[in-house]
């Protein structure tokens, strides 16, 4: 299975992808996990990164289309993955393609902006995993805690409201017109052409799960 997630920030990829990995026993790439982590270990990367991501900007294509071809290269790749967050930008979309990287589903997990912003607010993460949890809509058995390793949650430094917004708006600027070049895709009938669904993302997270399951079943 090789698919990609798409859907807004806070849209509830990284929630999603945790399930889908899961099933199909494949790695989920999330560029945001990696910049974050490059951010953490101080790399140059990450300190140029954290100031865009800080922003709510997007990082240069080049970087992340490089990132994302040396991450392909490992071996646990071999039997598919899942992109969170990624492509991104035609650019990262048309690089993908260029370098012919199978994509079988392109799962939109669609949810209104109103929402976005609560959920953002209530976020809480496990930086070394990427785990993603909400104090009131996806808590953690221990409060405060991740529910694997008992290790602190903590607050992602761009979920401030202010910036939430921002990353709204790229989203909506450069982000939301790949749903019209994977459809258009998935609809050519090309050789290669990958599925395109789209599912309702607002509701409770089980059931956000099966409609994703389902959608990748057909
Ligand atoms: P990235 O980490 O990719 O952030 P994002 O796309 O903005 O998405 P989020 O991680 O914020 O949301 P999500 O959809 O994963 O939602 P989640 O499951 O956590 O990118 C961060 C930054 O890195 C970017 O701004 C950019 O600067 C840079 N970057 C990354 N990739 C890049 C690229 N390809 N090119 C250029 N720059 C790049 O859920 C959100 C919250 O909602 C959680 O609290 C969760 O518990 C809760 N929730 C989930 N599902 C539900 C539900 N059904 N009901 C209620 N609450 C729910
Ligand atoms: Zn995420």
């Amino acid at each position: 299975m090789r698919l990609i997630l798409l859907g807004a920030p806070g849209a509830g990829k990284g929630t999603q992808a945790n399930f889908i990995k899961e099933k199909f026993n494949i790695p989920q790439i999330s560029t945001g996990d990696m910049l974050r982590a490059a951010v953490k270990a101080g790399t140059p990367l990450g300190i140029e990164a954290k100031k865009v991501m800080d922003a709510g900007g997007l990082v240069s294509d080049d970087i992340i289309i490089g990132l994302v071809k040396d991450r392909l290269k490992q071996q646990d790749c071999a039997n598919g993955y899942l992109f969170d967050g990624f492509p991104r930008t035609i650019p990262q979309a048309d690089a993908m393609k260029e370098a012919g990287v199978a994509i079988d589903f392109v799962l939109e997990i669609d949810v209104p902006d109103s929402a976005i912003i609560e959920r953002m607010s209530g976020r809480r993460v496990h930086p070394t995993s990427g785990r993603t949890y909400h104090v009131a809509f996806n808590p953690p058995k221990v409060e405060g805690k991740d529910d694997v390793t008992g290790e602190e949650l903590i607050q992602r430094d761009d979920d401030k409201e202010e910036t939430v917004r921002k990353r709204l708006s790229v989203y909506h600027d450069q982000t939301e017109v790949l749903v019209d070049y994977y459809n258009k895709w998935a609809a050519s009938g090309q050789p290669g052409a990958p599925k395109y669904r789209k599912i309702e993302g607002v509701g409770p997270v089980e059931t956000i799960r099966d409609r994703a399951f389902a959608a990748l079943a057909e």
